[in-house]
Order: structure tokens, then C-alpha cells, then sequence
């Protein structure tokens, strides 16, 4: 059976890295040792180096992964700021979610720097989580232009044999806790869009492949939806914002598996 992805995305959280060495330490200490699913915990950069330090036992290694937040498609040089693909590897960081709705908004990220980062990320072999979803949902349909716009953006000139380590996370940006009113997609409606994009990618790159890619949901997940998701959404996994970064909240989601 394949494996459920279980994307923990912190974002901006804890507030210091005694806080993110005590968070690790204790999702690592939940009993819930999960044999069908991969956690990937993402904290912000700065901490990544610790993390991957406690992660660093043969034991601990099998049961989470470490993901950053985002990457630069440059390997090294003057750009301040960034972080490159070297310096994730340096640290055994094998994931990386690029193009999250939150860096498109606030950080002026575009189609076109996306679609940069997630070539270079393939190229290198990292397993990349490419995020993408509309702002609202209409009821003809315009919401399915704005996803195809940019699946097709994001994966221009990605070559079909790097898509093995491609995984598609699906967010629509008003089901994010952090938007005005948000509220979870629902397992159906995840279902159909999840469908529309496995049919672009069909036309894109074939069958065996369109088949293959994992897509994920994102967007107020929580203990009381995530099965929902996985089951009747179908969802190759989830992401997941504000009940990642709390021990109770995301104890309690693993629970739930
Ligand atoms: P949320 O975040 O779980 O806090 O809604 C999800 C996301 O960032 O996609």
C-alpha cells in the first residue's frame, strides 16, 4: 500500500528553536508510530540544522522527514536571503514545498520563479511539493482556469522522468485557516478538482505518470477531517498549516489515521 504523505507545514512557528526542539521532541515522543504514512515536518530555515541534528539516529530517520519551506534555483552566489540546494542537501533535507499560496501573496512569488524553483529541486533529486490552488471558488467552473494555469506554468519544461519526485499539493487559498472565513474544501469536492488536475497532467505527460503523481490537500486540516480526506477525498495525503505546530492538535491528527 502507498504510503499517505503527512506534510506538517510550521510556517512561521515556534517562536524560538528551544520551542522547535521541544515540538520535534515531542511529536517524536507520540506513541503513534505510523507504519502507512510519511510525516514531513517543515519548519522555518533557521532551524532546520537542529532538527535535522535530532533526527539523525538510524531509528528516528525512518519515522519523520525534513522539508524546507522553499529554495532558490541557484546553487550558490549573490543572492541574499536564499537558501539553496547544497545547503538543504548539507543538512539530509530531502523535501521541499515551493509555490505555497502565502509566499505568492505576501513574497510576490510568481508563476515563473515557481515553475525556476521546482525544475531545479527535480533536477536535483529533492522530492518537491508543488502547492497551487485558486483564491475563491465560483460556481462556473473559472476556478478550474486558474489551477490550470498553473500546473501548466509550474511544470513548464519539467521533464517526464523527473516527475517521480514531484508531489502536487492542492490548497485552495480561502480553505487556509489564516483566510478571512476559511473553511475545509470537501472531501468530494478535493475529489473532483484532484481529478481535473490528474487529467492535465494525463495530456501533459501520459497516462503512467498522470497516474502516478501523488496530490495532496491542504487547508484547515485537522483530527476531525483528515480521514475524510484521505478516504473518500482520495488524497495521496495532506498538508497541514495551524494543527501542525501545536503537540496536542497534531498528536491528536496522527491519532486519527
Ligand atoms: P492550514 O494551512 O492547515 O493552517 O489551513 C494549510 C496550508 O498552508 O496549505
Amino acid at each position: 500500500m502507498t504510503k499517505k504523505i503527512i506534510v506538517a507545514n510550521w510556517k512561521m512557528n515556534p517562536r524560538t528553536a528551544k520551542e522547535a526542539d521541544g515540538l520535534l521532541s515531542e511529536i517524536l515522543a507520540c506513541k503513534t508510530v505510523l507504519k502507512n504514512a510519511e510525516i514531513i515536518i517543515c519548519p522555518p530555515c533557521v532551524y532546520l540544522d537542529r532538527l535535522s541534528a535530532m533526527l539523525r539516529t538510524p531509528r528516528r530517520k525512518l519515522q519523520i522527514k525534513l522539508g524546507s519551506q522553499d529554495v532558490f534555483w541557484e546553487k550558490g552566489g549573490s543572492y541574499t536571503g536564499e537558501i539553496s540546494i547544497p545547503m538543504l542537501k548539507s543538512l539530509e533535507v530531502r523535501y521541499v514545498v515551493v509555490g505555497h499560496s502565502e509566499r505568492r501573496e505576501y513574497l510576490g512569488e510568481t508563476d515563473e520563479m515557481i515553475n525556476k524553483k521546482i525544475r531545479a529541486g527535480l533536477k536535483a533529486g529533492l522530492k518537491v511539493i508543488f502547492c497551487l490552488g485558486e483564491k475563491e471558488r465560483d460556481d462556473r467552473g473559472g476556478y478550474l482556469k486558474d489551477i490550470q494555469k498553473k500546473l501548466n506554468e509550474g511544470l513548464s519544461k519539467v521533464s517526464k522522468k523527473e516527475l517521480s519526485n514531484l508531489i502536487i499539493c492542492y490548497e485552495p487559498i480561502w480553505a487556509i485557516s489564516s483566510s478571512k472565513s476559511a473553511r475545509a474544501d470537501t472531501p468530494d469536492d478535493f475529489l473532483q478538482t484532484s481529478i481535473y488536475i490528474r487529467r492535465s497532467l494525463f495530456f501533459k505527460f501520459g497516462h503512467k505518470m498522470a497516474h502516478q503523481i501523488p496530490i495532496i490537500y491542504g487547508g484547515s486540516v485537522t483530527a476531525a477531517n483528515v480521514k475524510d480526506f484521505l478516504i473518500d477525498g482520495k488524497a495521496g495525503g495532506v498538508l497541514v498549516g495551524r494543527a501542525s505546530w501545536k503537540v496536542k492538535t497534531f498528536a491528536d491528527l496522527l491519532k486519527s489515521l
